[in-house]
């Protein structure tokens, strides 16, 4: 099963349209998938056609671990399956703070699923907290949607720093697979400009052991389609709300190459290496990790801002020994707070409830 974390900390750069409808298309080609909602906002529930209203545990119960994974997933599309959100989650944070190994409950849960399915791709919120790392420690690979627009990069060096200390302290199996330009104006001059300075960071990075050397910019990227926005509100893939559009032709030419091009992280057991380093450091907690990632954050405050601010090189990761420096063309300021977006009801289409 290859394990897929979708994550970008910044809010509305297509995070859950990416999850939906890969997914999507994934299943149809005859993939087994499980969708899972770690956000609290549980718009990957919405988009999928369910209340969150309406459901029980979900993925809340299964990170309190008052629920088993295998009893909370819905099949809500042929060959695909969802672990659905609700706002519940918004208190497992805080519930979690003091539980030891609270950011690898995930990891555990899903390892009984293991040999069921194919895929399963992960909807992260738009922060870097606890949901994030049960994410991340439970993951073999990082998709990572990105928006190209002004100021799209503020952030990335710190995004990328936090996978990577992950990747070392707690999921040896972690890499970055891809970006996945998202919303793409191919009309503007900035997308191609923004895309070439992650190109340049991403080769730099090329022979290192950090988490994204082997990342690359996915060649197919997601034009700015209407129906793509449209599609939620009727609880429906692109495939099923417009199954002619770019977005759909987008997301299917996506999928088709994370079917066939990407080669699953190698798994644990066949790291010995990395798996005894990270046993030896007695696995990094979350707390250690969101402690680091802060002091981070607090370092890039002292970055003034550049003349030109496309310019500004992001120095997140520079101290990391053995990593390339950041260089990317950003604009180095802390990363704003996460848009709060209010939940939004749907009509749900009464998907079928039954377990794998
Ligand atoms: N290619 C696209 N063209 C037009 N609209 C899009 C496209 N991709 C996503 N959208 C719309 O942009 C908004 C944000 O997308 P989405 O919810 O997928 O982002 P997100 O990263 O999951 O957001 P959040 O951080 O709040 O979870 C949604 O209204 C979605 O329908
Ligand atoms: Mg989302």
């Amino acid at each position: 099963m290859r394990t897929i974390a979708v994550l970008n900390q910044k809010g509305g750069v297509g995070k859950t349209t990416t999850v939906v409808n890969i997914a999507a298309a994934l299943a149809e080609m005859g993939s087994k998938v499980v969708a899972i909602d770690l956000d609290p906002q549980a718009h990957l529930t919405i988009h999928l056609g369910l209340e969150p209203q309406a459901i029980g545990a979900g993925s809340y119960g299964v990170l309190t671990k008052e629920a088993k994974f295998e009893e909370e997933i819905l099949l809500v599309r042929p060959n695909l399956w969802l672990l659905p959100a609700n706002i519940n989650l918004v208190g497992a944070e805080s519930e979690l703070v003091s539980v030891v190994g609270r950011e690898t409950i995930l990891r555990e849960a899903i390892e009984s699923v293991e040999d069921k399915f194919d895929y399963l791709m992960i909807d992260c919120p738009p922060s870097l907290g606890l949901l994030t790392l049960n994410a991340l420690a439970a993951a073999q690979e990082v998709l990572i949607p990105l928006q190209p627009h002004f100021l799209a990069l503020q952030g990335f060096g710190k995004l990328l720093q936090t996978i990577d200390l992950v990747n070392k302290r707690i999921n040896p199996s972690l890499k970055v697979q891809g970006v996945l330009l998202c919303m793409f104006d191919t009309r503007a001059s900035l997308p191609n400009e923004v895309r070439a300075d992650i190109e340049q960071f991403l080769e730099s990075a090329r022979g290192t052991n950090c988490a994204w050397a082997q990342a690359r910019i996915l060649p197919t990227f997601i034009r700015r389609n209407i129906k793509l926005a449209e599609a939620p509100s009727y609880g429906k893939t692109i495939f099923e709300y417009e199954g002619n559009c770019h977005g759909a032709e987008d997301y299917a030419k996506v999928a088709e190459s994370i079917h066939a091009q990407f080669q699953p992280a190698p798994q644990l057991d066949t790291q010995p290496d990395a798996a005894e380093a990270a046993e030896e450091q007695n696995v990094q907690t979350a707390e250690e990790i969101q402690e680091q990632t802060a002091v981070e954050s607090a370092r890039d405050k002292d970055i003034p801002a550049p003349a030109d601010a496309t310019q500004g090189p992001d120095t997140g990761a520079e101290q990391n020994q053995g990593q390339p420096p950041i260089e990317i063309k950003a604009i180095p300021q802390p990363d704003s707070q996460i848009p709060s977006s209010e939940l939004t009801q749907t009509t749900p289409p009464d998907p079928e409830q039954n377990r794998p």
